[in-house]
């Protein structure tokens, strides 16, 4: 089995990527190398976090014009061989051409349960203010396939986080992602890596 090049995209702070790096390190993510962390902020933390675990990184800066900004983004993944691609606090939406070419190669984590708080303008800490606002009592984080429409591709992994009585949206994004994003992004790369995913009639099966 090929051992794949792995792509981190990045935006913000990157404990994500910190998430993937330590599985990595610790021998929970195999067959599978992280080649190349892209950001779209210089000024993002998560460049530090490469650098600092010796990961090559590059910024691409999104002008404009969304197409520009993708097939900068493709020549960039094609120059390095990527395999699989992670949007890790990644705060775009890639064009069709990378979603054609990384079909069910490319994964999202989303702070909620989809399909609950999600699609245009759900990201970030809006997702967890929209969460408590709606008084829903459980939460989570779900990693699925990136297809052509926001957060709608095929649901890989999800788990549940319970909402306390007190909370903010920051710390109710706090628990999400300790308890749940930092667990099955990981996760789900490995089971990537280890070609362990198929995609029937838009449900995920997991070889174990
Ligand atoms: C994470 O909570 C991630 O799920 C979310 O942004 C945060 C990035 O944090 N992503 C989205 O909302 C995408 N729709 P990080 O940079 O520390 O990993």
């Amino acid at each position: 089995m090929k051992v794949k090049n792995i792509a981190i995209l990045v935006s913000g702070g990157g404990t994500n990527l910190q998430a993937i790096i330590d599985a990595h390190k610790a021998g929970k993510i195999t067959n599978g190398r992280l080649a190349l962390v892209l950001s779209s902020n210089e000024k993002a933390y998560a460049l530090q976090r490469a650098a600092d675990n010796g990961i090559e990184s590059c910024v691409i800066k999104k002008g404009s014009n969304r197409d520009e900004f993708s097939d900068a983004i493709l020549a960039k993944l094609e120059e390095k061989d990527i395999d699989i691609i992670v949007l890790a606090g990644f705060m775009h939406i890639l064009s069709g051409k990378i979603i054609e070419k990384y079909k069910n190669k490319i994964l999202n984590v989303h702070p909620a349960l989809i399909p609950s708080f999600c699609g245009e303008g759900f990201y970030g800490l809006h997702v967890h203010e929209a969460a408590l606002s709606k008084g829903v009592k459980v939460t989570g984080a779900t990693v699925h396939f990136v297809n052509e429409i926001a957060d709608g591709g095929p649901i890989i992994l999800q788990k549940a986080v319970y909402i306390e009585e007190n909370d903010t949206p920051e710390t109710l994004q706090r628990r999400v992602m300790e308890n749940a994003e930092w667990e099955i992004l990981p996760r789900a790369l490995d089971l990537l890596c280890n070609e362990k995913l198929s995609v029937e009639n838009s449900t995920v099966k997991i070889k174990e």
